[in-house]
Order: C-alpha cells, then structure tokens, then sequence
C-alpha cells in the first residue's frame, strides 16, 4: 500500500515447514525464525526434529515440533490442528517434504513412483487444504512449496520427480486463484540443483547430469543451501502481497535459457 513501509518481519506469526530436518528445512526454519516467526516443524520423525528445535529454541522464537507424514490426509489434518491448538493460527506453510529416485523409466516402480507424487504434490494439496480454513478466517496466508528447475525442464532419470514439480507448479497456480480472494497467497520455488542430502549421491554417481546443467547455468555454479533464504523470506513475508501464482526460480539463471 502506498505510504506502508516494507516489512520483511514475520514478528508474530507462525510458520509451519514441512520436511523440516531436511537441508533445506532447517534453511527454511532458521530463515523464518531469524524474521521473528515461530515455528511449527513437521517430519516423519520426531526424534530428527529434536536438535533443530533446539536450535531455533535458543534463537528465542516459540517451537512445536510434529510427526505426520504428508502423504497420508488424516495424518496432515491431525499435524495441522495440533499446531493451530497449540499456536492459534498459522500464516506461513511451507510445502518442503520431498523425495526423488535416480533411475531410469525401466526401474522405476510403481511405490517409486507413488511415492515421489505422494510427497511433493499430494502431499502439498493435502497441507494446503488442511491450513486454508484457518488462514481464510484470519483473511491472510502465505502457502509456499518447493518446486524445482524440473517443473519446466526435463532431465533423464527424473521421470517422477519431474512429473510430480509440475504438478506442485500447477496446483501452486490454481491454489491462487481459489484462495486469491481471502487475502492468501500461494507461490513456489523453483530451485536449480542445490546440493544436500537428496542429491548428494546423485551428484557424484551421475557427473555428467549436473555438468550439463552447470553448462547452462549463467551464474556459473549449483546452489548452496543459502541460496534459498532471502527468495523464501520475501514470498513469505507481508513485502509480496502482490505477488501470487508463480514459480520463483532460484537458479542462477537457467530457465532463462
Ligand atoms: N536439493 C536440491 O537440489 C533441490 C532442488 C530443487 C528442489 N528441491 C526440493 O526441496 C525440498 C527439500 O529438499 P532437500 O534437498 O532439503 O531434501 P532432504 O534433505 O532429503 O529433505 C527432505 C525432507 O522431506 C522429508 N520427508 C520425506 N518424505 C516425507 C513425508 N512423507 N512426510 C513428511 N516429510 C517427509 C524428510 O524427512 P523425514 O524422512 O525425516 O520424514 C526430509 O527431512 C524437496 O521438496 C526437494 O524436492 C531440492
């Protein structure tokens, strides 16, 4: 609003991250936790939360940490009404759960492949109808999720993976037209390769895949797990209200070509 100044502070909110004792969930957490969030932080596994809430603890914002698996709806539902019984609202999600597997169209499985599209895309439907109730009440929302350079690329190996980013891209677009009129908005990221955990192994099995995508990258190199911070404050903070419906790719250029 003209005369409004720019905030990037989450003072006061709450923010619910998903996949949260992955690489980039304890970015994302850290992030949204030093612009004064607290945090809501979900993985199938409560034990790996543990030191990541710690953490965040000792940064002096209010923690809860929850078990859920994003695949499954009832188990989302119940994640998404502790937090709200715990923190009385959320404004932040973000869809960051996400799995992928390097093999070919031959040895992908049919779990291989339920499992990549249960993650990233059911999984991100699933949270974003579970929270919208709540953020429709408070008339405001920010839904992100973890796209990728995969949503509008395609790479061998990646047949799921890729499959399962454009629906999150997709879904991510009509998610802002239906919750548009309630004050939310719903964009993702579309980050390049940013090496963690999930790819690690990939990296060095499959050399000449990230090669290529290096080749093509303007900037020169792969992400850094940073990388990802500001793009990801700024979608989530009161800054982008204006922005709504899109991909952010965090990539050093190479959807640009
Ligand atoms: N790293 C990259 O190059 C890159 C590039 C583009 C996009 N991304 C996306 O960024 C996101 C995070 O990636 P990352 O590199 O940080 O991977 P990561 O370290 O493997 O983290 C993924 C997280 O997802 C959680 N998870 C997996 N299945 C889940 C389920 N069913 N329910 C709840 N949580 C689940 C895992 O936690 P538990 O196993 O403990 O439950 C893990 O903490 C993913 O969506 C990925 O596709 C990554």
């Amino acid at each position: 609003m003209p005369g409004q100044p720019l905030s990037f502070s989450l003072k006061g909110q709450v923010a619910l991250v998903t996949g949260a004792a992955g690489a980039l969930g304890r970015l994302a957490c850290e992030t949204f936790a030093q612009a004064g969030a607290d945090i809501v932080l979900v993985g199938r596994h409560i034990d790996s939360l543990r030191a990541q809430a710690d953490r965040l603890a000792a940064m002096g914002v209010r923690v809860l940490s929850v078990a859920a698996d994003v695949t499954r709806s009832e188990s989302v539902q119940a994640m998404v009404d502790q937090a709200i019984s715990h923190f009385g609202r959320i404004d932040i999600v973000l869809n960051n759960a996400g799995t992928s597997s390097p093999k070919s169209l031959q040895e992908l499985s049919d779990d291989d492949w339920h499992r990549i599209m249960d993650t990233s895309a059911t999984g991100s439907f699933f949270v974003a109808r579970a929270v919208a109730p709540s953020m429709i009440q408070a008339g405001y929302g920010r839904i992100i999720s973890m796209g990728s350079i995969l949503a509008v690329r395609g790479m061998a190996h990646r047949v799921a993976y890729s499959a399962a980013k454009a629906a999150v891209a997709n879904l991510t677009r009509a998610l802002a037209f239906e919750l548009g009129p309630h004050g939310i908005t719903v964009n993702a990221l579309g980050p390049t390769v940013i090496v963690t955990d999930l790819n690690r192994e990939m990296v060095l099995k499959q050399p000449e895949l990230y090669d290529a995508v290096l080749k093509r990258t303007p900037i020169g190199r792969l992400g850094q797990p940073q990388d990802i911070a500001g793009p990801l404050l700024f979608l989530a903070s009161p800054a982008a209200a204006f922005v709504t419906g899109q991909v952010l790719f965090v990539d050093g250029g190479y959807t640009a070509g």
